[in-house]
């Protein structure tokens, strides 16, 4: 009787841990710290110093790309995969420890998809030699730029919002 007491209450006991765990993913990984929607985009709240490691990563966005298209222009290829290189997976590693916990799911899905589109974009301009490939793959990774802008905007926290 007793052994079958202890079997509920076991029970009751991983059902809550598996709650927690569930909230616990379901707060950090996939909902991220995310504020109210202002002009209709979803607002993420952070550091302002964490902030600005992501508004200079999308500042080498637009400066790579910049470079890319007067590459492209020479029709130097080489050239674009050596801009495109240190935009891929090798620059997302680079990311503050605390920050992909209050990155929506969505978001990181978005950024690693383009940090592996330039990625893309080194190594088949380095096979290919073909810039109209480059352009081609550049304007479909632009969709992901565009689509990310549409959704979110990032808030500073004040520093004593932890
Ligand atoms: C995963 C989402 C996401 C992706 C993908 C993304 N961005 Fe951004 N980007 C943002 C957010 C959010 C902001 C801040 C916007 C705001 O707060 O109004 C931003 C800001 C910027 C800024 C302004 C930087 C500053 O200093 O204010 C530039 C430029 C930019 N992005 C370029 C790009 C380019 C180019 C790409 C594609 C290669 C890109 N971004 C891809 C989310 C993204």
């Amino acid at each position: 009787m007793s052994a079958n007491k202890n079997v509920v209450v076991y029970r009751v006991i991983i059902g809550l841990l598996l709650l927690t765990i569930v909230g616990l993913v379901l707060k950090f990984v996939v909902l991220g710290r995310t504020g109210t929607e202002v002009d209709g985009r979803v607002t993420i709240l952070l550091e302002p110093s964490e902030r600005a490691v992501v508004l200079n990563e999308m500042r080498q966005f637009l400066t790579g790309i910049q470079q890319m298209l007067e590459a492209s222009e020479r029709n130097d290829a080489a050239a674009i995969a050596k801009i495109a290189r240190p935009l891929g997976m090798a620059a997302a590693h680079a990311v503050p420890a605390g920050l992909p916990a209050k990155l929506p799911l969505e978001f990181k899905t978005l950024g690693h998809g383009v940090h592996g589109d330039f990625d893309r974009i080194a190594m088949d301009a380095e096979a290919m030699d073909d810039v109209r490939l480059s352009l081609r793959q550049l304007g479909e990774t632009m969709k992901k730029c565009v689509a990310c802008h549409a959704t979110y905007q990032i808030a500073p926290t004040s520093g004593s919002r932890r």
